[in-house]
Protein backbone atom coordinates (compact mmCIF):
# COMPACT_ATOMS: atom_id res chain seq x y z
CA UNK A 1 0.00 0.00 0.00
CA UNK A 2 1.27 3.42 -1.09
CA UNK A 3 2.20 5.94 2.02
CA UNK A 4 0.46 8.95 2.15
CA UNK A 5 2.21 11.84 4.15
CA UNK A 6 0.54 15.26 3.03
CA UNK A 7 0.87 18.11 6.03
CA UNK A 8 -1.76 19.02 7.26
CA UNK A 9 -2.96 21.58 9.46
CA UNK A 10 -5.27 21.65 12.26
CA UNK A 11 -5.37 25.43 12.80
CA UNK A 12 -5.56 26.43 8.97
CA UNK A 13 -8.20 28.10 7.39
CA UNK A 14 -8.85 25.06 4.72
CA UNK A 15 -10.79 22.30 5.87
CA UNK A 16 -8.95 19.41 6.74
CA UNK A 17 -10.23 17.58 3.66
CA UNK A 18 -9.56 20.26 1.42
CA UNK A 19 -5.90 20.32 2.93
CA UNK A 20 -5.87 16.31 1.85
CA UNK A 21 -7.62 16.73 -1.29
CA UNK A 22 -5.15 19.10 -2.75
CA UNK A 23 -1.98 17.04 -1.67
CA UNK A 24 -3.34 13.80 -3.24
CA UNK A 25 -4.85 15.78 -6.45
CA UNK A 26 -0.96 17.36 -6.80
CA UNK A 27 0.26 13.41 -6.22
CA UNK A 28 -1.13 12.21 -8.73
CA UNK A 29 -1.48 14.75 -11.66
CA UNK A 30 2.54 15.43 -10.96
CA UNK A 31 2.86 11.37 -11.23
CA UNK A 32 4.07 10.69 -8.12
CA UNK A 33 0.99 8.77 -7.73
CA UNK A 34 0.55 6.65 -10.67
CA UNK A 35 -2.05 5.26 -12.36
CA UNK A 36 -4.14 2.40 -11.06
CA UNK A 37 -2.81 3.18 -7.59
CA UNK A 38 -4.95 1.96 -5.28
CA UNK A 39 -5.29 4.56 -2.61
CA UNK A 40 -5.51 3.49 1.66
CA UNK A 41 -8.66 2.70 2.75
CA UNK A 42 -10.22 5.20 5.01
CA UNK A 43 -10.07 3.44 7.65
CA UNK A 44 -6.23 3.29 6.74
CA UNK A 45 -5.39 6.75 6.04
CA UNK A 46 -7.44 8.21 8.86
CA UNK A 47 -5.41 6.48 11.22
CA UNK A 48 -2.18 6.68 9.96
CA UNK A 49 -2.75 10.36 9.92
CA UNK A 50 -4.32 10.55 13.52
CA UNK A 51 -7.36 12.37 12.21
CA UNK A 52 -11.15 11.30 12.06
CA UNK A 53 -12.58 9.12 9.51
CA UNK A 54 -14.77 12.09 7.88
CA UNK A 55 -11.99 14.38 6.15
CA UNK A 56 -10.57 11.34 4.74
CA UNK A 57 -14.57 10.39 3.54
CA UNK A 58 -14.91 13.87 2.10
CA UNK A 59 -11.52 14.28 0.46
CA UNK A 60 -12.07 10.66 -1.39
CA UNK A 61 -15.52 11.85 -2.30
CA UNK A 62 -14.71 15.05 -3.82
CA UNK A 63 -11.59 13.15 -5.67
CA UNK A 64 -14.42 11.09 -7.14
CA UNK A 65 -16.84 13.15 -8.42
CA UNK A 66 -13.43 15.40 -9.83
CA UNK A 67 -12.58 12.15 -11.62
CA UNK A 68 -9.52 11.42 -10.07
CA UNK A 69 -10.14 8.33 -8.71
CA UNK A 70 -12.65 5.68 -8.99
CA UNK A 71 -14.24 3.28 -6.38
CA UNK A 72 -14.19 -0.59 -6.97
CA UNK A 73 -17.01 -2.52 -5.09
CA UNK A 74 -15.51 -4.50 -2.39
CA UNK A 75 -11.97 -3.73 -3.47
CA UNK A 76 -11.15 0.35 -2.85
CA UNK A 77 -10.15 3.70 -4.36
CA UNK A 78 -7.93 3.46 -7.52
CA UNK A 79 -6.25 6.46 -9.41
CA UNK A 80 -7.77 6.70 -12.98
CA UNK A 81 -5.56 6.86 -15.80
CA UNK A 82 -4.22 10.29 -16.56
CA UNK A 83 -5.99 10.95 -19.79
CA UNK A 84 -9.02 10.29 -18.34
CA UNK A 85 -8.66 13.22 -15.86
CA UNK A 86 -10.60 16.44 -15.53
CA UNK A 87 -7.20 18.74 -16.63
CA UNK A 88 -7.69 21.32 -13.84
CA UNK A 89 -5.54 23.70 -12.77
CA UNK A 90 -3.82 23.87 -9.10
CA UNK A 91 -6.29 24.76 -7.04
CA UNK A 92 -6.31 29.01 -6.04
CA UNK A 93 -9.17 29.96 -3.61
CA UNK A 94 -12.25 27.62 -4.70
CA UNK A 95 -11.22 27.67 -7.93
CA UNK A 96 -10.91 23.53 -7.94
CA UNK A 97 -14.77 24.21 -9.01
CA UNK A 98 -14.53 27.22 -10.78
CA UNK A 99 -11.71 26.08 -12.88
CA UNK A 100 -12.85 22.86 -13.94
CA UNK A 101 -13.08 22.34 -17.83
CA UNK A 102 -16.76 20.82 -17.72
CA UNK A 103 -19.35 21.66 -20.18
CA UNK A 104 -23.31 22.33 -19.76
CA UNK A 105 -22.47 23.08 -15.50
CA UNK A 106 -25.24 25.12 -14.21
CA UNK A 107 -22.52 27.09 -12.04
CA UNK A 108 -23.83 28.63 -8.99
CA UNK A 109 -20.98 30.92 -8.09
CA UNK A 110 -21.19 34.14 -6.43
CA UNK A 111 -18.94 36.46 -8.61
CA UNK A 112 -20.83 35.74 -11.45
CA UNK A 113 -23.27 38.59 -13.01
CA UNK A 114 -25.63 38.72 -15.62
CA UNK A 115 -24.37 39.74 -18.95
CA UNK A 116 -27.04 39.25 -21.41
CA UNK A 117 -28.23 42.66 -20.26
CA UNK A 118 -24.81 44.71 -20.22
CA UNK A 119 -25.27 47.56 -22.97
CA UNK A 120 -22.10 46.04 -24.75
CA UNK A 121 -23.09 48.47 -28.04
CA UNK A 122 -22.68 51.73 -26.14
CA UNK A 123 -19.89 50.68 -24.04
CA UNK A 124 -17.78 49.75 -27.17
CA UNK A 125 -18.91 53.19 -28.66
CA UNK A 126 -17.86 55.02 -25.77
CA UNK A 127 -14.90 52.63 -25.30
CA UNK A 128 -13.86 53.94 -29.27
CA UNK A 129 -14.31 57.22 -28.83
CA UNK A 130 -11.76 57.90 -26.44
CA UNK A 131 -8.83 56.74 -28.39
CA UNK A 132 -8.48 60.17 -30.74
CA UNK A 133 -6.08 62.15 -31.88
CA UNK A 134 -7.08 64.67 -28.95
CA UNK A 135 -7.08 61.67 -26.33
CA UNK A 136 -3.96 60.35 -26.75
CA UNK A 137 -2.21 61.13 -23.83
CA UNK A 138 -4.65 58.44 -22.24
CA UNK A 139 -2.12 55.90 -24.06
CA UNK A 140 0.41 57.15 -21.47
CA UNK A 141 0.96 56.13 -17.58
CA UNK A 142 -2.49 57.36 -15.88
CA UNK A 143 -2.86 59.58 -13.16
CA UNK A 144 -1.93 57.40 -9.83
CA UNK A 145 -5.07 58.16 -7.85
CA UNK A 146 -7.28 57.38 -10.84
CA UNK A 147 -8.64 59.65 -13.35
CA UNK A 148 -9.71 62.72 -12.37
CA UNK A 149 -13.00 62.75 -14.58
CA UNK A 150 -14.16 59.73 -13.28
CA UNK A 151 -13.27 60.59 -9.44
CA UNK A 152 -15.82 63.58 -10.25
CA UNK A 153 -18.57 60.74 -11.37
CA UNK A 154 -17.83 57.90 -8.70
CA UNK A 155 -18.32 61.11 -6.20
CA UNK A 156 -21.60 61.81 -6.92
CA UNK A 157 -22.83 58.52 -7.90
CA UNK A 158 -21.75 57.77 -4.09
CA UNK A 159 -23.55 60.53 -3.14
CA UNK A 160 -26.90 59.73 -4.74
CA UNK A 161 -27.09 56.48 -3.91
CA UNK A 162 -25.76 55.75 -0.40
CA UNK A 163 -25.10 59.25 0.63
CA UNK A 164 -21.40 58.88 0.45
CA UNK A 165 -19.86 62.51 1.05
CA UNK A 166 -16.73 63.07 -0.56
CA UNK A 167 -14.59 65.23 -3.36
CA UNK A 168 -13.37 63.70 -6.15
CA UNK A 169 -9.78 64.70 -4.51
CA UNK A 170 -10.52 61.80 -1.65
CA UNK A 171 -11.10 59.00 -4.09
CA UNK A 172 -8.47 56.54 -4.87
CA UNK A 173 -9.79 54.38 -8.04
CA UNK A 174 -8.21 50.49 -7.49
CA UNK A 175 -7.84 47.75 -9.46
CA UNK A 176 -10.58 45.87 -7.74
CA UNK A 177 -10.94 45.50 -4.30
CA UNK A 178 -8.40 43.13 -3.05
CA UNK A 179 -5.72 45.95 -4.62
CA UNK A 180 -8.30 49.11 -3.03
CA UNK A 181 -7.77 47.22 0.38
CA UNK A 182 -4.23 46.38 -0.02
CA UNK A 183 -3.01 49.82 -0.41
CA UNK A 184 -5.42 50.60 2.18
CA UNK A 185 -3.53 48.41 4.82
CA UNK A 186 -0.12 49.69 3.77
CA UNK A 187 -1.46 53.18 4.37
CA UNK A 188 -2.71 51.98 7.88
CA UNK A 189 -0.07 49.46 8.79
CA UNK A 190 2.10 52.00 10.73
CA UNK A 191 -0.96 53.27 12.46
CA UNK A 192 -3.19 50.18 13.14
CA UNK A 193 -1.77 47.02 15.31
CA UNK A 194 -5.16 45.59 15.52
CA UNK A 195 -8.29 45.21 13.45
CA UNK A 196 -11.07 43.75 14.24
CA UNK A 197 -12.98 41.96 11.58
CA UNK A 198 -16.06 39.86 10.56
CA UNK A 199 -15.13 36.43 11.81
CA UNK A 200 -16.23 34.76 8.64
CA UNK A 201 -14.27 36.88 5.91
CA UNK A 202 -14.11 36.61 2.04
CA UNK A 203 -11.01 34.45 0.64
CA UNK A 204 -9.91 37.07 -1.14
CA UNK A 205 -9.77 39.65 1.75
CA UNK A 206 -8.21 37.17 4.02
CA UNK A 207 -5.02 36.76 1.55
CA UNK A 208 -4.82 40.50 1.99
CA UNK A 209 -4.86 40.35 6.02
CA UNK A 210 -2.81 37.58 5.69
CA UNK A 211 -0.19 39.74 3.88
CA UNK A 212 -0.07 42.38 6.64
CA UNK A 213 2.06 40.28 9.19
CA UNK A 214 2.45 43.71 11.67
CA UNK A 215 -1.26 43.53 11.93
CA UNK A 216 -3.43 41.37 14.16
CA UNK A 217 -6.59 40.95 12.65
CA UNK A 218 -8.74 39.73 15.59
CA UNK A 219 -12.40 37.45 14.18
CA UNK A 220 -15.59 39.23 15.54
CA UNK A 221 -18.52 37.01 16.55
CA UNK A 222 -21.44 37.05 13.73
CA UNK A 223 -25.13 37.83 15.42
CA UNK A 224 -28.07 38.21 13.44
CA UNK A 225 -28.02 41.81 12.96
CA UNK A 226 -24.04 42.50 12.06
CA UNK A 227 -20.48 42.15 14.29
CA UNK A 228 -21.01 41.79 17.97
CA UNK A 229 -20.08 45.82 19.28
CA UNK A 230 -19.45 43.89 22.89
CA UNK A 231 -16.08 41.94 21.31
CA UNK A 232 -15.11 44.88 19.08
CA UNK A 233 -14.62 46.75 22.57
CA UNK A 234 -12.81 43.82 23.90
CA UNK A 235 -10.62 43.52 21.15
CA UNK A 236 -9.06 46.65 21.50
CA UNK A 237 -8.98 47.06 17.84
CA UNK A 238 -7.81 50.24 16.27
CA UNK A 239 -9.89 49.92 12.98
CA UNK A 240 -13.12 46.94 12.40
CA UNK A 241 -12.84 46.01 8.91
CA UNK A 242 -17.17 45.29 8.03
CA UNK A 243 -19.43 44.80 5.07
CA UNK A 244 -22.89 46.45 6.51
CA UNK A 245 -24.99 46.25 3.76
CA UNK A 246 -24.81 42.44 2.80
CA UNK A 247 -22.47 40.44 5.51
CA UNK A 248 -20.31 38.23 3.04
CA UNK A 249 -20.64 35.69 3.03
CA UNK A 250 -23.98 35.59 5.42
CA UNK A 251 -25.96 38.03 4.09
CA UNK A 252 -27.61 40.04 7.07
CA UNK A 253 -27.47 43.76 7.26
CA UNK A 254 -26.09 45.43 9.53
CA UNK A 255 -28.79 47.21 11.89
CA UNK A 256 -29.10 50.64 12.40
CA UNK A 257 -28.71 50.23 16.00
CA UNK A 258 -25.73 48.67 15.41
CA UNK A 259 -24.47 51.58 13.24
CA UNK A 260 -24.97 53.88 15.14
CA UNK A 261 -23.16 51.93 17.80
CA UNK A 262 -20.01 51.20 15.68
CA UNK A 263 -19.96 55.22 14.67
CA UNK A 264 -20.05 55.42 18.65
CA UNK A 265 -17.23 52.72 19.26
CA UNK A 266 -15.23 54.99 16.84
CA UNK A 267 -15.62 57.89 17.99
CA UNK A 268 -14.65 56.55 21.61
CA UNK A 269 -11.81 54.83 20.79
CA UNK A 270 -10.76 57.27 17.68
CA UNK A 271 -10.82 53.88 15.86
CA UNK A 272 -11.17 53.73 11.61
CA UNK A 273 -14.58 51.62 10.14
CA UNK A 274 -13.40 50.03 6.44
CA UNK A 275 -16.76 49.83 4.89
CA UNK A 276 -16.78 47.44 2.34
CA UNK A 277 -19.74 48.09 0.14
CA UNK A 278 -19.36 45.87 -2.22
CA UNK A 279 -22.59 45.04 -3.60
CA UNK A 280 -24.56 48.10 -1.83
CA UNK A 281 -26.58 48.76 -5.29
CA UNK A 282 -28.68 45.83 -4.77
CA UNK A 283 -31.42 45.25 -2.44
CA UNK A 284 -34.74 43.89 -2.88
CA UNK A 285 -38.11 45.21 -1.22
CA UNK A 286 -36.70 47.27 1.22
CA UNK A 287 -35.42 50.27 1.33
CA UNK A 288 -31.55 50.57 1.77
CA UNK A 289 -30.12 51.65 5.18
CA UNK A 290 -27.45 54.90 4.66
CA UNK A 291 -23.31 54.13 4.54
CA UNK A 292 -22.24 54.23 8.01
CA UNK A 293 -19.84 57.18 5.60
CA UNK A 294 -22.59 59.40 5.31
CA UNK A 295 -23.47 58.94 8.98
CA UNK A 296 -19.65 59.76 9.66
CA UNK A 297 -18.87 63.40 11.85
CA UNK A 298 -15.35 62.12 12.75
CA UNK A 299 -13.78 61.25 9.39
CA UNK A 300 -13.15 57.82 10.53
CA UNK A 301 -15.04 55.65 7.58
CA UNK A 302 -13.28 54.35 4.76
CA UNK A 303 -15.48 53.34 1.81
CA UNK A 304 -14.50 51.14 -0.53
CA UNK A 305 -16.55 50.03 -3.02
CA UNK A 306 -16.65 48.19 -7.04
CA UNK A 307 -17.97 48.15 -10.43
CA UNK A 308 -17.40 44.01 -10.22
CA UNK A 309 -21.00 44.05 -9.38
CA UNK A 310 -23.05 46.74 -10.58
CA UNK A 311 -21.08 46.29 -14.40
CA UNK A 312 -18.91 43.29 -14.61
CA UNK A 313 -16.10 42.41 -12.65
CA UNK A 314 -13.94 42.10 -16.01
CA UNK A 315 -12.92 46.26 -15.61
CA UNK A 316 -11.19 45.48 -12.85
CA UNK A 317 -12.22 48.90 -11.31
CA UNK A 318 -12.89 49.66 -7.50
CA UNK A 319 -12.60 52.75 -5.38
CA UNK A 320 -11.70 53.88 -2.19
CA UNK A 321 -12.82 56.65 -0.46
CA UNK A 322 -10.30 58.47 2.01
CA UNK A 323 -10.70 60.67 4.89
CA UNK A 324 -8.74 64.26 4.11
CA UNK A 325 -5.60 63.09 6.84
CA UNK A 326 -5.57 59.63 4.96
CA UNK A 327 -5.26 61.10 1.72
CA UNK A 328 -2.38 63.47 2.84
CA UNK A 329 -0.63 60.31 3.26
CA UNK A 330 -1.48 58.58 0.60
CA UNK A 331 0.31 61.54 -1.44
CA UNK A 332 3.30 61.25 0.30
CA UNK A 333 3.41 57.50 -0.37
CA UNK A 334 1.90 57.58 -4.02
CA UNK A 335 4.57 56.97 -5.87
CA UNK A 336 5.34 53.84 -4.35
CA UNK A 337 2.00 52.89 -5.52
CA UNK A 338 1.10 51.48 -9.07
CA UNK A 339 -2.49 52.55 -10.44
CA UNK A 340 -3.41 49.09 -12.61
CA UNK A 341 -6.68 50.05 -14.08
CA UNK A 342 -6.37 51.37 -17.68
CA UNK A 343 -6.81 54.75 -18.21
CA UNK A 344 -9.31 54.10 -21.31
CA UNK A 345 -11.35 51.59 -19.39
CA UNK A 346 -11.24 54.45 -16.84
CA UNK A 347 -12.32 56.85 -19.16
CA UNK A 348 -15.15 54.90 -21.02
CA UNK A 349 -16.39 54.50 -17.29
CA UNK A 350 -16.27 57.97 -16.98
CA UNK A 351 -18.44 58.56 -20.82
CA UNK A 352 -20.67 55.76 -19.07
CA UNK A 353 -21.50 57.37 -16.01
CA UNK A 354 -21.96 60.92 -17.15
CA UNK A 355 -24.95 59.31 -19.71
CA UNK A 356 -28.10 58.39 -18.55
CA UNK A 357 -26.95 54.74 -19.64
CA UNK A 358 -25.73 53.42 -16.30
CA UNK A 359 -28.68 54.89 -14.32
CA UNK A 360 -30.90 53.12 -16.60
CA UNK A 361 -28.56 50.11 -16.31
CA UNK A 362 -28.43 50.09 -12.76
CA UNK A 363 -32.57 50.48 -12.93
CA UNK A 364 -32.46 47.58 -14.96
CA UNK A 365 -29.88 44.98 -13.22
CA UNK A 366 -32.27 45.91 -10.01
CA UNK A 367 -35.32 44.54 -11.67
CA UNK A 368 -33.61 41.56 -13.35
CA UNK A 369 -31.86 40.29 -10.22
CA UNK A 370 -34.73 41.11 -8.23
CA UNK A 371 -37.07 38.61 -10.74
CA UNK A 372 -34.33 36.15 -10.42
CA UNK A 373 -33.90 36.23 -6.65
CA UNK A 374 -37.35 35.60 -6.46
CA UNK A 375 -37.26 32.55 -8.68
CA UNK A 376 -34.55 31.17 -6.66
CA UNK A 377 -36.51 31.55 -3.11
CA UNK A 378 -39.52 30.11 -5.01
CA UNK A 379 -36.93 26.91 -6.44
CA UNK A 380 -35.64 27.23 -2.82
CA UNK A 381 -39.49 26.61 -0.83
CA UNK A 382 -40.84 24.36 -3.80
CA UNK A 383 -37.86 21.61 -4.17
CA UNK A 384 -37.12 21.53 -0.42
CA UNK A 385 -39.56 23.09 1.80
CA UNK A 386 -38.64 22.45 5.22
CA UNK A 387 -35.67 20.70 4.61
CA UNK A 388 -33.62 23.34 3.78
CA UNK A 389 -33.04 26.93 5.41
CA UNK A 390 -32.35 30.01 3.41
CA UNK A 391 -29.73 32.17 4.95
CA UNK A 392 -29.26 35.95 4.72
CA UNK A 393 -31.95 37.11 2.30
CA UNK A 394 -33.18 40.69 0.47
CA UNK A 395 -29.77 41.67 -1.09
CA UNK A 396 -26.88 40.99 -3.17
CA UNK A 397 -26.50 38.33 -5.67
CA UNK A 398 -26.24 35.37 -3.26
CA UNK A 399 -27.46 33.48 -0.57
CA UNK A 400 -26.44 30.52 1.74
CA UNK A 401 -28.33 27.16 2.31
CA UNK A 402 -28.43 25.27 5.21
CA UNK A 403 -29.80 21.88 3.92
CA UNK A 404 -30.89 19.20 6.23
CA UNK A 405 -30.48 15.59 4.85
CA UNK A 406 -27.50 14.76 7.00
CA UNK A 407 -24.82 15.46 3.96
CA UNK A 408 -21.72 17.18 4.85
CA UNK A 409 -20.51 20.49 2.92
CA UNK A 410 -18.17 18.06 0.72
CA UNK A 411 -21.08 15.37 0.17
CA UNK A 412 -23.16 17.91 -1.33
CA UNK A 413 -21.10 19.88 -3.37
CA UNK A 414 -19.85 16.38 -4.49
CA UNK A 415 -23.51 15.09 -5.50
CA UNK A 416 -24.37 18.65 -6.56
CA UNK A 417 -21.69 18.12 -9.07
CA UNK A 418 -22.23 14.61 -10.25
CA UNK A 419 -25.48 16.27 -11.88
CA UNK A 420 -23.89 18.90 -13.41
CA UNK A 421 -24.43 21.88 -10.65
CA UNK A 422 -21.81 24.02 -8.69
CA UNK A 423 -22.35 24.98 -5.56
CA UNK A 424 -19.86 26.08 -2.73
CA UNK A 425 -18.52 25.50 0.32
CA UNK A 426 -18.42 28.02 3.37
CA UNK A 427 -16.24 26.38 5.71
CA UNK A 428 -13.47 28.52 4.01
CA UNK A 429 -14.68 31.51 5.40
CA UNK A 430 -14.21 31.21 8.97
CA UNK A 431 -11.38 33.01 10.43
CA UNK A 432 -11.48 30.10 12.94
CA UNK A 433 -11.94 26.72 10.71
CA UNK A 434 -13.48 25.06 13.74
CA UNK A 435 -16.59 27.32 14.03
CA UNK A 436 -17.46 27.07 10.38
CA UNK A 437 -21.03 26.11 10.09
CA UNK A 438 -21.80 22.54 9.24
CA UNK A 439 -23.81 21.10 5.70
CA UNK A 440 -24.31 24.94 4.42
CA UNK A 441 -23.18 25.85 1.09
CA UNK A 442 -22.94 29.24 -1.07
CA UNK A 443 -25.25 29.81 -3.62
CA UNK A 444 -25.43 32.77 -6.43
CA UNK A 445 -27.57 33.51 -9.24
CA UNK A 446 -26.21 36.49 -10.47
CA UNK A 447 -25.12 34.95 -13.89
CA UNK A 448 -27.32 32.14 -14.67
CA UNK A 449 -30.89 33.02 -16.49
CA UNK A 450 -34.02 32.29 -14.64
CA UNK A 451 -34.26 28.75 -16.58
CA UNK A 452 -31.31 27.71 -15.59
CA UNK A 453 -31.75 28.39 -11.69
CA UNK A 454 -35.06 26.49 -12.23
CA UNK A 455 -32.77 23.28 -14.32
CA UNK A 456 -30.59 23.73 -11.38
CA UNK A 457 -32.29 23.13 -8.48
CA UNK A 458 -34.37 20.45 -10.33
CA UNK A 459 -31.20 18.47 -9.98
CA UNK A 460 -30.16 19.29 -6.93
CA UNK A 461 -33.08 17.98 -5.96
CA UNK A 462 -32.01 15.08 -7.32
CA UNK A 463 -29.05 15.07 -6.09
CA UNK A 464 -29.52 16.12 -2.33
CA UNK A 465 -32.60 13.36 -2.14
CA UNK A 466 -34.99 15.68 -0.54
CA UNK A 467 -38.58 16.21 -1.60
CA UNK A 468 -40.52 18.84 -0.80
CA UNK A 469 -43.26 17.99 2.03
C1 LIG B 1 -16.73 40.92 0.15
C2 LIG B 1 -16.39 41.18 -1.29
N1 LIG B 1 -15.84 42.34 -1.62
C3 LIG B 1 -15.56 42.63 -2.91
C4 LIG B 1 -15.83 41.77 -3.92
C5 LIG B 1 -15.52 42.16 -5.34
O1 LIG B 1 -14.17 42.17 -5.52
P1 LIG B 1 -13.52 42.86 -6.80
O2 LIG B 1 -13.76 44.32 -6.72
O3 LIG B 1 -12.05 42.55 -6.62
O4 LIG B 1 -14.09 42.23 -8.00
C6 LIG B 1 -16.37 40.55 -3.62
C7 LIG B 1 -16.62 39.61 -4.70
O5 LIG B 1 -17.28 38.64 -4.56
C8 LIG B 1 -16.67 40.25 -2.27
O6 LIG B 1 -17.20 39.09 -1.94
Amino acid sequence: MIQLMPILEENSKEPLYIQLYQYIRDEIVSGRIQEGTRLPSVRQLSASLEISRTPVADCYELLLAEGYITSKPRSGFYVIPFQEHLTLTPRTELSFLKNAPQTNVLDFHYDKVDLIHFPYKKWNRLNSSCVTPENLQLLQYGDLQGEPGLRSEIASYLHQLRGVRCTPDQIIVGAGTYHSLGLLFQLLKDEVAIVGTEEAVNVGVQDIFNQFPSISFCPLTLEKDGISIDDLYASRAQAVYVTPSHQFPFGMTLSKEKRMELLQWSKKQDGYIIENDYDGEFRYNNRPLPSLQSLDEHEKVIYLGTFSRVLTPHFRISYLVLPHHLMQHFRQKKHSYNQLSSPILQMTLQLFMESQDFASHIRKMRSVYQRKYEILLHCIHSTFGQGAEIIGQGSGLHLLLKVRNEMSESQLISAARREGVNVYPTSVYWLNAKDAMTSTVLVGFGGLSEEDIQAGFAKLGKAWGIQAR
